[in-house]
């Protein structure tokens, strides 16, 4: 039997600083390198008809020209208009000198079949670029530290293609607050988003603080503690979100998995949560899970104690020479 789709009304919004609004969650599109771009493409197909109006792509995924054929095929079809999706993408680290991030978009727009994106983002706040599916000791030697000055001259071709109606927001991710006081007041148009990692082991307090105060609307990356991230991304001392005993227990009490009830603490928590699947059961679940059983105080003030301090994607490949460890990269 067909499973029926949700009906838009039921998912929740989230006000942006201008008053326009968008979904309260995404899909992911990183098939790391565990699902192929084809494979990806048949779920973002399956994710519309459902319901899914956020996706959340980058260049360096590698699929955005698949992804690209789906839009096109679910708005021909009639399931969608454009202006109902939301589409963010990202400049990757190798696209960050003079003139490069309009050629970057340009690619993008072209590979996704669009006039414009809703969010384009710098994917990660250094040009330090290193090699697909690299091993974690890989280091580039011409990576560099973080400086705001450089940074500010990516942001400018952000702002003109915000100007040019290429993109209707822009956006940061994986900064921290110290980089954000450093770039924020040089910013002619402020961020909308700021894409961080965000699951109940990592709830990053003070920086979601930081953008509430600033009218930044936070987007969190591996809400469900990314269980298939690439090897490279993997310690001994990285914790399991989905078996945490706080997130174990409000699971089990209301009987739903525990991706669910991150999902649902991440919504609560005034984050978009934009987990990745490419399994239809789960993708499903992601999205009816928020539009039903709202998590009581007791349960978000319980996995409020979750936080381990557990950043999973720690970025040792962009790492330049003089740097002592992936701490560096994160203030
Ligand atoms: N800005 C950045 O630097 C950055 C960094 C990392 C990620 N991201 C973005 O964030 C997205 C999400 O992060 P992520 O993909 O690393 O991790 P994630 O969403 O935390 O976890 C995805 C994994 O969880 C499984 N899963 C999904 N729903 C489930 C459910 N209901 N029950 C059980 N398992 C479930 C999926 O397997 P199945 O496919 O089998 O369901 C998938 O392997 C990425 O796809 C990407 O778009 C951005």
């Amino acid at each position: 039997m067909a499973v029926m789709e949700i009906n838009q009304e039921k998912i929740p919004t989230v006000r942006l600083f201008d008053g326009q609004l968008a979904p309260c969650i995404g899909m992911g599109t990183f098939g790391s390198d565990h699902a192929s771009p084809v494979k990806v493409k048949e779920a973002v197909y399956g994710a519309i008809r459902y319901g899914y109006r956020f996706f959340d792509c980058a260049s360096v995924y590698g699929n955005e020209a698949e992804i690209g054929e789906i839009f096109t095929k679910a708005v021909s079809e009639g399931i969608v208009r454009r202006g109902e999706l939301f589409i963010t993408s990202k400049v990757w680290n190798d696209r960050h000198g003079k003139g490069d991030v309009l050629i970057s978009l340009a690619q993008t727009l072209k590979d996704l079949q669009l006039d414009y994106v809703d969010c384009y983002f710098v994917h990660w706040p250094f040009p330090n670029y290193h090699a697909p599916g690299c091993d974690a000791d890989s280091r580039n030697p011409g990576a560099k530290p973080f400086k705001a000055g450089q940074f500010m001259e990516v942001w400018q071709q952000m702002e003109k293609i915000a100007d040019m109606g290429l993109s209707r927001y822009i956006g940061m991710s994986n900064m921290t607050i110290p980089k954000l006081e450093a770039v924020l007041p040089l910013c002619r148009i402020k961020p909308a988003f700021i894409e961080m990692e965000f699951h109940p082991s990592f709830q990053q307090k003070e920086l979601l603080d930081y953008c509430f105060k600033h009218g930044i609307k936070p987007i969190g990356f591996c809400p469900l503690g990314s269980p298939n991230r690439p090897v490279r991304d993997k310690t001994p001392d990285d914790v399991v979100d989905t078996e945490l005993t706080e997130v174990v227990n409000v699971a089990a009490a209301r009987g739903i998995h525990p991706a669910l009830v991150c999902l649902k603490w991440a919504v609560q928590k005034g984050v978009i949560p934009i987990p990745f699947s490419t399994n239809e059961k789960n993708y499903q679940a992601n999205l009816r899970c928020v539009t039903e059983g709202l998590l009581k105080k007791s349960e978000m003030e319980l996995l409020e104690k979750a936080e381990r301090n557990c950043r999973l994607v720690k970025g040792q490949v962009f790492l330049w020479p003089e740097a002592k460890g992936w701490q560096d990269l994160w203030d």
